[in-house]
Order: C-alpha cells, then structure tokens, then sequence
C-alpha cells in the first residue's frame, strides 16, 4: 500500500491527482498541503488524510510514501528535490520547473535517492498518440519530412481554482513562463516522443498579443508563441501554442512522410487518419482529447504507481521531461519578442 501526499490542493490536484490516487486499490490519501489552509483542511476531512502545515512537515513523515507536487511552477523544484531527499517517490506537474539547472537538480537528485521523478505530461499516455507512435515506428507515413502542432485554447484565468484575470498563470513571478511553458512543454515532448528523435535546434518568437489581467494591463508573460525546431534526423517543424484562442480548443498534430500524412486530433470523430500518397485513407476513432472543459483520467498516476510496483522505467520520466525542457529553454532563450523584434536560433545542447 502506497501513501500518498498532496502538495498543492487546486485544479489539476482535485481533477486528476486525487480521483486517480483514489481509484486505486493500492494506494491511500494520506496528506494534503496547501498554503490556502482551508482547501487542503477541507480535503483532509474529506479522504481521512492528515493536514499538514508545511511541505517540509509532510515530507518528513515516515507515512507518507509518495507525493504528487501540484504547486505553482515557481516551487516545483524546490518541493521535489526535498522530497526526494527525504525518501519520497516523486510525480511533478509539468512544466518540471522554472529554469534549466532546477530541473537538472531534479533529476540528478532523482538518480541519486534512487526514487521515482515523473513529471505529469499527460499528452503521451493518450491512446491516439500512442497509436500514432506505433504507426510511425511501423513506417506507415515513411520518412518525416516536416510536421506541424498546436495547443491553443482561451486560457487558464477561469481554469485554476483561484480564478479570475490576475490568476498566477500570469504573473511572471510564480509562473516564470506563459503559454510556452504552460502549453508548449506538451507538444515539445509530444514530437519528441512520436518521432524517438531530438530537436537540436529550436527558433521561436514569445509575444503577449492578447491576454490583459485585472488591471486591464497586458499580462508579464507570453500569451502566444510559435517555435521551428529541427530534428536530429532533418525533419522540420512548427509548434503553435496559445491563450487567446476563442474559439474551440486546438490541440491537434500534424506529421508529413514520404508515404503520407497523418493527422491526430484535427478530426472529432476521427482522432487519427493517415492519408496516403495513393489517395487511400486509413480513420481510426481512439479517443476524444481532452480539453479544459472535457476532463477525462490522465493516466499519470497509473504510469506512476505502476513503474515504482513494476521497478521499470516511466515513459514519462524525469530524465525524458529534463530533454524535453532543454528544447522549451533552447527555444524561449534564442526567441525574439512579439511585434516584428527578430529571431535567433539556439541549439539545445
Ligand atoms: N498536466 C497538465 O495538463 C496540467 C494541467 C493544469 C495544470 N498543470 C500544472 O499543475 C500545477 C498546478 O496548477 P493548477 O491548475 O492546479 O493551479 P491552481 O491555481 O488551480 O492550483 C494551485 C494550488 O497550489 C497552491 N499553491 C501554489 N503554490 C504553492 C506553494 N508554494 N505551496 C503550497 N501550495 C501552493 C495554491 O494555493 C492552489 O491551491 C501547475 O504547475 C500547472 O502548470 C498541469
């Protein structure tokens, strides 16, 4: 039995962490922390788990086996590496944390305690695009040429549980990034992840465009960014992430082969069709994406608890995400601001 802490009471802790922790037999809710006092109160009386008044009170607690950290990014670091110390197996919000050599410490710290660091990039456990992985390897669009993929939907102001226009989100403070990290850390990994290849070299433009807080003042952090990254093997691609998109949600992919395209998610029905260069098509109808209005299980906790019962590695691992970050940091590092300001490129190692 695995007990089980909660760092971080809000959204993504009460839509997915703890209904997925309490679906299973082999795990109990054993603490909650929250600076808010009352939220992780109100969820201590709810599970039966303690109350703690600190993190650093919960993580010295012999009882407490595992901890999902479901803070603001700005404390995602720092949380994790003292509770690695401390002997706890770790699941951390995406994105891993808020500069390259924190999330370095992470997973040096993760290799050195010998405990699990899994950071929840959800987009890989989706039935469609693990499909669209198996179909890539099996050469069904043959070689990549070039790809396209996008994340973009209204934003996070009425999504976190402390709602409203001057949201943490926005403040660059404890969110350090915008839709770039918030969105684009998805799809960075989701394409590295599809295509088993590396990008070496990333160029982005990071502008806020839209987005106002409460004062009616454009937010301090990106609200649009939209990235071209090389792969190792020469393929070619854009990412488009965003919070001003109001209209549906986009969260769709697009791969380009020798032999055919194929598209996740640009369909409702369909999430996966290949197009082939003979006119034929294959649809597949897998699942729905999930959507900020559409919750459906993450399957995070799941791959967590599994990898640390089964000793195998996650896909979703710490060391996996810390590559993926270095793409994200490569791309925010070389970006030219909004309005026309010019572009550079870095390359991520
Ligand atoms: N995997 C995903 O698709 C996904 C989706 C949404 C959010 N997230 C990530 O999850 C994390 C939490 O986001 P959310 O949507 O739940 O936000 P939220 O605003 O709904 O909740 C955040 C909670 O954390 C608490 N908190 C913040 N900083 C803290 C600290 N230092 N110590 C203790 N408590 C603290 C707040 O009081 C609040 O209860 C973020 O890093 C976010 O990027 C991931």
């Amino acid at each position: 039995m695995y007990r089980a802490g909660i760092i971080g009471c809000g959204k993504i802790a009460q839509l997915r962490h703890i209904p997925e922790y309490a679906a299973r037999q082999d795990v109990r809710l054993a603490g909650f922390y929250d600076k808010n006092t009352a939220r992780a109160k109100e969820l201590a009386e709810k599970y039966g788990g303690e109350n703690y008044h600190s993190y650093e009170e919960m993580l010295s607690d012999p009882k407490i086996d595992v901890v999902s950290v479901c803070t603001a990014n700005h404390s995602h670091a720092e949380i994790a590496v003292t509770a690695l110390r401390a002997g706890k197996h770790v699941l951390c919000e995406k994105p891993m944390a808020v500069t390259l050599s924190e999330c370095e410490r992470m997973a040096e710290e993760a290799e050195k305690s010998g405990k699990y660091l899994v950071i929840g990039h959800n987009q890989r456990l989706l039935r469609t695009h693990q499909e669209a992985k198996r179909l890539l390897e099996a050469g069904e669009i043959g070689k990549l040429i070039f790809f396209q993929t996008s994340f973009t939907h209204a934003g996070p102001e009425t999504w976190s549980i402390d709602a409203g226009k001057n949201v943490w989100f926005f403040d660059k403070n404890k969110a350090a990034f915008g839709a770039m990290a918030d969105l684009g850390i998805h799809k960075t990994d989701l394409i590295r992840y599809l295509t088993g290849d590396e990008i070496v070299s990333a160029q982005a433009v990071l502008a806020t465009l839209d987005k106002k807080d409460g004062e009616g003042n454009l937010i301090s952090v990106d609200d649009y960014a939209s990235c071209v990254y090389r792969l190792g093997r020469g393929a070619v691609g854009t990412m488009t992430v965003g919070w001003s998109n109001y209209g549906q949600e986009d969260n769709s992919t697009i791969l380009y082969g020798e032999k055919g395209v194929m598209k996740i998610y640009c369909d409702r029905q369909y999430s996966l069709i290949i197009e082939k260069r003979d006119g034929s098509s294959i649809r597949y109808e897998l699942d729905q994406i999930q959507t900020n209005d559409g919750q459906s299980k993450s399957g995070v906790i799941d791959e967590f608890i599994d990898c640390i019962t089964e000793k195998r590695v996650s896909v979703i691992s710490g060391e996996e995400a810390l590559q993926s970050m270095r793409a994200v940091f490569s791309a925010i590092n070389g970006a030219g601001g909004g309005n026309g300001a010019a572009e550079r490129e870095g390359g991520n190692r």
